[in-house]
C-alpha cells in the first residue's frame, strides 16, 4: 500500500506517511504545531484536530471518507466525559488511512497567538518556557539498579525528547511519594529559560495533570507595582493589580532612594525587604482573584528601573546615585524566585529579569522597547513612559535612542496641593471656557462633567475628593488655553484675569477649580507651587525628548506614543499644550497603556522573545541626561508653558494660546523659567 498524503492547515505543511500512522506522530514529524501534554496517551485531549473531507482542488487532493481510522473508544469516552466539538478527532487516536488534510484549530497550537488588546494591537506567539509534560516511568527493578530520578529523565528523553533534565533538592524530596502514588505515572512541570543549558523540573504531580500553570508579569516602578497574573497556557491575563511600591516611605523618587541608601547603614537591606514583601502581599492578592492558588505560579518575569532593579536583588544602590552610573549586572538575569524571598508562589518557581540598558535606563524601558518596537518603525517614533521617571525612547528602523528623565511624581498626583491617585472622585478631565472663565469636570467613576444636572447624585457615593495626574495636566494646560496663566506660568489675580475663582495667597495666587465646602466636601484649587511642580516635570520630559532629538538630528518626529499606566489617560491635546511633548499632529499621538507592563507579559509567555529584547537592547544607543549640559538648557526653555524658543506649528493650527502676561503684578516674577536653570 502507498504512503498516504497528509496536508495540515493552517501551516501548509504535508507529507507522505505510512497508513495507520497517527495523525499526532505525522504532526510531530512535520513539526506542525500540534500540542500535547500526555504524549498521545488520550488523556489531556491538547491534540484536537479537524480532517476535512471531500475535494480540496488547492492542495490537489481528494480526502475520502474513511481517510482516517475510525473513531474510536478513548475519543469516544472523551467524549461522553469532557465533550468534544463535533467534527473534531484525537490527534493521537486518529490513525492516517488515506490521503487526509488536516486543520489545526487554534486551541490546539501550542504557539497559539494571542491578540494583546491596545491601541496598536499586535500579536503575541504563545512559546512559554514552563509547559506541563505527563510520562510513564519504568519501575524500579534490582536487577538494574538506577535511581527513581534516572528513570524519570529516561523517561523524559524517550518520549518527550528533553534531555539532561534537573532538579532542585527540595523536588527531589517529593520525588518518590508522588512517583508512587501516580503508580509511575506522573505529570512534570518543566522549565527551560532563554539562557538555561540544562531544563528543570518545577513540579511533579501523580497522574495525570495539566495544571493550570500561571505566570506574573511586574512591572516594579517607583511609586506602583503592577502585575498581571497570566495563564501560561494561552496568554490569557486571569487578574491584574496593582499597589504602591512601599519604598515611598525611604524617598519619593529614585534619587531619593539612592541617598537613603547612602545615608543609612542597612537603609538599602530594609528597602529590598520592603518591596520583596509587598510584592508578595500583591501575588497571593492576585491568586485569589483569579481563584487560583499561588504554588500554581511558576515563573515571574520583572521590568524595572536600575534602582529598582538592584533594590529587588538586595544589589546596594549607592554606584546609581553617582557618576558614571555603573550597574552591578546590566544583563538580563534568571533566577529562583526563592533566592529572591518569593514565598508566597511556588517554592521552585523562577524568575526571569529583563537587561537594563544602562545605569539610569532600565530594563522597564527595554520592556517598553519590547512592546512597541520602535526599531521596527518606518516612520520616527518618540515613545514616552510617563511615571516617576519618565523612559523615552527615539527611533526607527535604522537607530533607537533612549533616556530615563527625572520627572518627580507630579504627574501620577503627588507633589501637588489637591493631587491624588487615579481613584473614584478623583477630578481626571477639566474644561475652562475662555471667556467665563469658570471650569467643568468629570471625576473617575462618573461620566457626566460637573455642570450636567445629575452630576451630584451620580458622585454622592464618591463625592469630589483630588484632582489625579490626567486631571492636573488638563486642569494646568486650560488654564493656560483661558488665560488663567501667562507662558511663564503664573497665575494671574482676579483683576487680572476677570474671575473671582482667581484668589489671592500673598505674593501668588490659586485658581479654585471646585468648592465642596458647603458639603463639608474639600476645597480644590490648582497652586501657583501646583503650576511649578508640573512645569518641572513637564520640561524635564520635554528636554529628555529634545535631547534624543538632538542626537538623533532631527527636528520633527513623525509619532508619539505615550505609555505608561496614566500615559493611557493624557489627554494629546493638553499634552502638548503644556509642552510635554514636541509638535506633532494630534492624531499622530496614540497611547500605549502599560507598554513596561505588556513587554513583561510578552517576555513571560513568549521565551524567544528574551534572546530578541536582550539582543535590541545592545543596538540602543543611550543619552545621559544628567551629565548632558544641553539638557539643562532644554530644560530652562521647556519650563515656559509651551516652551521659551520652540513653536508649536501643529498645535497653534488648532489652539492659539492668549498673549498674557502676568510679571508685573509683584507676583514672584518668571521663576518657573529660573528654577534649575
Ligand atoms: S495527546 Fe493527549 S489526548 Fe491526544
Amino acid at each position: 500500500m502507498t504512503d498516504a498524503l497528509v496536508i495540515f492547515t493552517p501551516s501548509g505543511k504535508r507529507g507522505r506517511f505510512a497508513v495507520g500512522t497517527p495523525v499526532l506522530t505525522a504532526a510531530r514529524q512535520l513539526g506542525v504545531d500540534l500540542d500535547s501534554v500526555c504524549g498521545g496517551r488520550g488523556i489531556c485531549s491538547k491534540c484536537q484536530i479537524t480532517p476535512g473531507y471531500g475535494d480540496f482542488s488547492k492542495h490537489g487532493v481528494t480526502v475520502a471518507d474513511d481517510a482516517l481510522s475510525e473513531w474510536n473508544a478513548v475519543e469516544d469516552r472523551y467524549k461522553r466525559i469532557r465533550g468534544l466539538i463535533d467534527g473534531r478527532r484525537l490527534g493521537c487516536q486518529a490513525k492516517v488511512m488515506g490521503d487526509v488534510v488536516i486543520d489545526v484549530p487554534p486551541e490546539s497550537q501550542v504557539h497559539k497567538q494571542v491578540i494583546r488588546k491596545s491601541a496598536t494591537e499586535r500579536v503575541i506567539a504563545m512559546d512559554p518556557a514552563t509547559r506541563a509534560l505527563y510520562v510513564e516511568v519504568a519501575e524500579p527493578d534490582m536487577h538494574e539498579p538506577t535511581g527513581d530520578f534516572e528513570r524519570l529523565a529516561i523517561a523524559l528523553r524517550d518520549q518527550w525528547q528533553v534531555e539532561d533534565v534537573a532538579c532542585d533538592l527540595g523536588l527531589m524530596r517529593r520525588l518518590q511519594p508522588v512517583l508512587r502514588k501516580g503508580e509511575w505515572k506522573v505529570t512534570v512541570v518543566l522549565h527551560k529559560g532563554n539562557h538555561d543549558a540544562r531544563p528543570r523540573i518545577l513540579d511533579i504531580f501523580p497522574g495525570f495533570n495539566e495544571g493550570p500553570l500561571h505566570g506574573l508579569a511586574i512591572d516594579l516602578g517607583s511609586t506602583t507595582i503592577a502585575a498581571h497574573l497570566c495563564d501560561l497556557a494561552d496568554g490569557r491575563v486571569l487578574a491584574s493589580s496593582g499597589v504602591m511600591n512601599p519604598q515611598i516611605r525611604f524617598g519619593e523618587d529614585l534619587m531619593s532612594r539612592v541617598s537613603y541608601a547612602m545615608m543609612n547603614p542597612g537603609g538599602d537591606v530594609e528597602m529590598t525587604r520592603a518591596v520583596r514583601e509587598a510584592i508578595n502581599t500583591l501575588a497571593g492578592a492576585l491568586a485569589v482573584e483569579a481563584g487560583v492558588t499561588a504554588a500554581s505560579i511558576y515563573e515571574t518575569v520583572f521590568v524595572c528601573n536600575p534602582v529598582m532593579h538592584h533594590l529587588l536583588l538586595g544589589i546596594d544602590p549607592v554606584e546609581l546615585g553617582q557618576a558614571p552610573f555603573a550597574l552591578a549586572t546590566s544583563g538580563s538575569l534568571s533566577l529562583d524566585a526563592r533566592d529572591l524571598d518569593l514565598s508566597v508562589i511556588n517554592a521552585s518557581a523562577r524568575v526571569y529579569i529583563l537587561p537594563c540598558i544602562a545605569g539610569h535606563v532600565g530594563a522597564d524601558a527595554a520592556a517598553v522597547a519590547l512592546s512597541e518596537e520602535p526599531g521596527k518603525s518606518d516612520d520616527m517614533v518618540l515613545i514616552v513612559d510617563v511615571g516617576t521617571n519618565a523612559e523615552i525612547l527615539l527611533g526607527n528602523k535604522t537607530r533607537v535612542l533612549a533616556c530615563s528623565s527625572p520627572t518627580g511624581p507630579a504627574f501620577e498626583g503627588a507633589q501637588i496641593s489637591s493631587g491624588q491617585r487615579a481613584a473614584p472622585g478623583a477630578i481626571e478631565r477639566v474644561e475652562i471656557d475662555p471667556a467665563t472663565k469658570e471650569p467643568r469636570f468629570k471625576v473617575i467613576g462618573s461620566d457626566l462633567w460637573s455642570t450636567d444636572p445629575g452630576f451630584s447624585a451620580a458622585t454622592a457615593s464618591t463625592g469630589v475628593t483630588g484632582i489625579c495626574g490626567s486631571g492636573i495636566i488638563e486642569a494646568v494646560a486650560e488654564m493656560r488655553m483661558a488665560g488663567l496663566v501667562d507662558q511663564g506660568g503664573l497665575i494671574g489675580g482676579p483683576e487680572q484675569t476677570g474671575t473671582p475663582r482667581s484668589i489671592s495667597t500673598g505674593r501668588t495666587h490659586d485658581y479654585v477649580l471646585h468648592d465642596g465646602t458647603a458639603e463639608g466636601g474639600p476645597l480644590i484649587t490648582v497652586t501657583q507651587g501646583d503650576i511649578r511642580a508640573i512645569q518641572l516635570a513637564k520640561a524635564a520630559l520635554y528636554a529628555g525628548a529634545k535631547l534624543l532629538m538632538d542626537e538623533m538630528g532631527v527636528e520633527t518626529v513623525d509619532r508619539v506614543t505615550l505609555a505608561g499606566a496614566f500615559g493611557a489617560h493624557i489627554s494629546p491635546k493638553h499634552a502638548m499644550v503644556l509642552g510635554m511633548i514636541p509638535d506633532v499632529k494630534l492624531d499622530k499621538v496614540v497611547s500605549a497603556g502599560n507598554a513596561a507592563g505588556t513587554g513583561a507579559r510578552i517576555a513571560l509567555c513568549n521565551v524567544a522573545s528574551r534572546d530578541a529584547i536582550e539582543a535590541t537592547v545592545h543596538d540602543i544607543h543611550k543619552v545621559e541626561t544628567a551629565i548632558e549640559p544641553r539638557f539643562q538648557e532644554h530644560f530652562v526653555n521647556a519650563s515656559a508653558i509651551p516652551n521659551a524658543v520652540d513653536t508649536f506649528p501643529e498645535l497653534s493650527q488648532i489652539v492659539t494660546l492668549p498673549d498674557v502676561s502676568f510679571n508685573t503684578s509683584g507676583s514672584g516674577g518668571d521663576r518657573g523659567r529660573r528654577r534649575r536653570g
